[in-house]
C-alpha cells in the first residue's frame, strides 16, 4: 500500500534543506514544475556527472552531443509525436478538472469524500479526447501556425538527426553510440508524485547506432549494464527490477522495451527505459529529409540504415529515487534522527569541518582545513550550535563525514572523522584528509 506519509516527509525536508522548492512558489507556484536548491544542484549534478563519467568517458565507443531544445517542426512529424504523443483526456463538468482517461483508477476526484473521478454522483465526465503532451511556441516575431516550433519532448532526436555529423566529424564506427543530457517538456495532464513526473525535466539518453542483427544482442548488453549503473550510485538492489513491455504496451517505434522500476513509497515506477528501436528513427528520418542515412561498412563493402538500442533515464526521476532510498530515520538516544544515506559519491556535500568549540586556536585550525578540504570536494563549515545539533543536521543533508577540530588536533594535527552512517569516530591526520575522504567517493 502507498505510504504517503513518507512522500510528505521528503517534500518537507526537501524544501527545508535546500533540495527542491516549488517553482514560482511567491506567486502560489506552477504545477508541477520544480527548482532546485543548494542540495538539490549538486545532487542532480553528481548523478549526471556519474552517467556521462559511466556512458561517454569511460567507454570508446561513445560520444557526447548537447543539442539544441529546439528542432525544425519536421523533426516531430517524422518521430510520430506530431501525430500520436497523445495521451486520453477527460474533463469534468462539474468540478473542472482534467484526468487521464486510462488512469482514473489511480486519479482522485477533488469533492469529498476522496473517490475516483466519476464515483461522486455529481461527476460529469466528457467523453474522452486526445490531447497532444508536446508544448508549442512561435519562432521569429509571427505567431502564426507556419511559424509553430515546439519544446522536445525528448532528447533523443537531436541524436539522432546529427548522427552523421557525429560519425563524419569523430572516428566512430558502428557500432557506437551518441549521449546527451539535457531538458525535455511534456505537457502531462497528470502529472505529479513531486519530481516524480513533472512537466519540465531532465533526461540522460543515449542511443547506440549498430548492424541490423546484432541489435538483441546489445539490447541485453545495454540491459545489463544499466542496471549495474543503478546500483552501482548506491540504489538499493532489492528495490530494482525489470518491467517488460508486452505486445500492447510497446511504444510505436520499439521492437522490445524494458522498464528499470524502482519501488517508491507510491508504488514500483519507470526511472529507466532501455528499447531496442530498430531503424524506425533512422528510416522516419531518411523519409521526411529526403537525406540519404546510411551507414557505409567500407571491411564488409556494404550499406544499411543502422538499426538503434536506446537507453533513457531521467535525471530528476533518479533523483527523486536517490532521496527516497537514502531517507532513513532512527531513534538516537530517545531522540529520531533523520538521515538521507546518500552514496558518499552521490551526496551534495562531501565532509563538514566543525570546531569543537569556538575557542583554544580551533575554529582558526578548523578553518585552515576546511579552505584545504574545499579546493578538492563540496565542504561545509559550522561552528553554530552543540556538535550533536551539528552532526544531526548533516545527517540530514546526507554529508557521509564530519570532520571535527578539537583539542587534540593542535597537539598531533589529528581530527575526529565522524561516519555518517555508523555513527562511529576515527582519527585521521589531517595530511590524509584529503585521501580518506577521496578513495570513499568512488
Ligand atoms: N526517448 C525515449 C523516451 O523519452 P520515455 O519512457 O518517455 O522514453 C524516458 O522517457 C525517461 O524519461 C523515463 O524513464 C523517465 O525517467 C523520464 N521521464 C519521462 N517523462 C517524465 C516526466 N514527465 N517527468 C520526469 N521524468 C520523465
Amino acid at each position: 500500500m502507498a505510504d504517503t506519509s513518507v512522500m510528505e516527509k521528503i517534500v518537507s525536508l526537501c524544501k527545508r534543506r535546500g533540495f527542491v522548492f516549488q517553482s514560482s512558489e511567491i506567486y502560489g507556484g506552477l504545477g508541477s514544475v520544480w527548482d532546485y536548491g543548494p542540495l538539490g544542484v549538486e545532487l542532480k549534478k553528481n548523478v549526471k556527472d556519474r552517467w556521462w563519467r559511466a556512458m561517454v568517458h569511460a567507454r570508446d565507443d561513445i560520444e557526447g552531443l548537447d543539442a539544441a531544445i529546439l528542432m525544425h517542426p519536421r523533426v516531430w512529424e517524422a518521430s510520430g509525436h506530431v501525430a500520436g504523443f497523445t495521451d486520453p483526456l477527460v474533463d469534468c463538468k462539474t468540478c473542472k478538472s482534467r484526468f487521464r482517461a486510462d488512469k482514473l483508477e489511480d486519479a482522485r476526484c477533488p469533492q469529498k469524500p476522496s473517490k475516483k473521478p466519476g464515483d461522486h454522483t455529481t461527476c460529469e465526465l466528457t467523453e474522452p479526447r486526445m490531447f497532444n503532451l508536446m508544448f508549442k511556441t512561435f519562432i521569429g516575431p509571427v505567431e502564426e501556425q507556419a511559424a509553430t516550433v515546439y519544446l522536445r519532448p525528448e532528447t533523443a532526436q537531436g541524436i539522432y538527426v546529427n548522427y552523421q555529423n557525429v560519425l563524419n566529424a569523430s572516428r566512430q564506427r558502428v557500432p557506437f553510440g551518441i549521449a546527451q543530457i539535457g531538458k525535455a517538456f511534456r505537457n502531462e495532464i497528470t502529472p505529479g508524485n513531486f519530481i516524480f513526473r513533472t512537466r519540465e525535466f531532465e533526461q540522460m539518453e543515449m542511443q547506440f547506432f549498430v548492424k541490423p542483427g546484432s541489435d538483441a544482442e546489445w539490447f541485453e548488453r545495454w540491459r545489463e549494464w544499466r542496471m549495474e549503473w543503478h546500483r552501482s550510485i548506491g540504489l538499493a538492489p532489492a528495490r530494482l527490477r525489470w518491467h517488460v513491455h508486452g505486445p500492447g504496451e510497446l511504444a510505436h517505434y520499439a521492437r522490445a522495451a524494458y522498464d528499470i522500476e524502482y519501488e517508491f513509497p507510491f508504488g514500483w515506477n519507470e526511472i529507466e527505459g532501455i528499447h531496442n528501436r530498430g531503424d524506425f528513427d533512422l528510416g522516419r528520418h531518411q523519409e521526411y529529409s529526403g537525406k540519404k542515412l546510411e551507414y557505409f561498412d567500407q571491411a564488409a563493402n556494404e550499406r544499411y540504415l543502422p538499426f538503434i538500442v536506446e537507453t533513457s533515464a531521467g535525471a530528476d526521476r533518479v533523483t527523486l529515487t536517490l532521496l527516497v532510498d537514502a531517507y532513513r530515520e532512527e531513534i538516537v538516544e530517545g531522540e529520531t534522527r533523520v538521515v538521507l544515506g546518500f552514496h558518499p559519491g552521490i551526496a551534495p556535500i562531501k565532509a563538514a569541518v566543525l570546531p569543537l568549540v569556538k575557542k583554544d586556536g580551533m575554529p582558526e585550525l578548523a578553518e585552515r582545513i576546511y579552505h584545504d578540504l574545499k579546493r578538492h570536494f563540496p565542504v561545509f563549515y559550522d561552528d553554530s550550535g552543540a556538535i550533536g545539533r551539528r552532526y544531526r543536521r548533516m545527517d540530514e543533508a546526507g554529508t557521509p563525514f564530519c570532520c571535527t577540530v578539537d583539542g587534540q588536533t593542535a597537539a598531533d594535527g589529528t581530527v575526529t572523522v565522524r561516519l555518517r552512517d555508523e555513527m562511529t569516530q576515527v582519527r585521521v591526520d589531517t595530511s590524509k584528509l584529503v585521501e580518506f575522504v577521496r578513495e570513499r567517493l568512488v
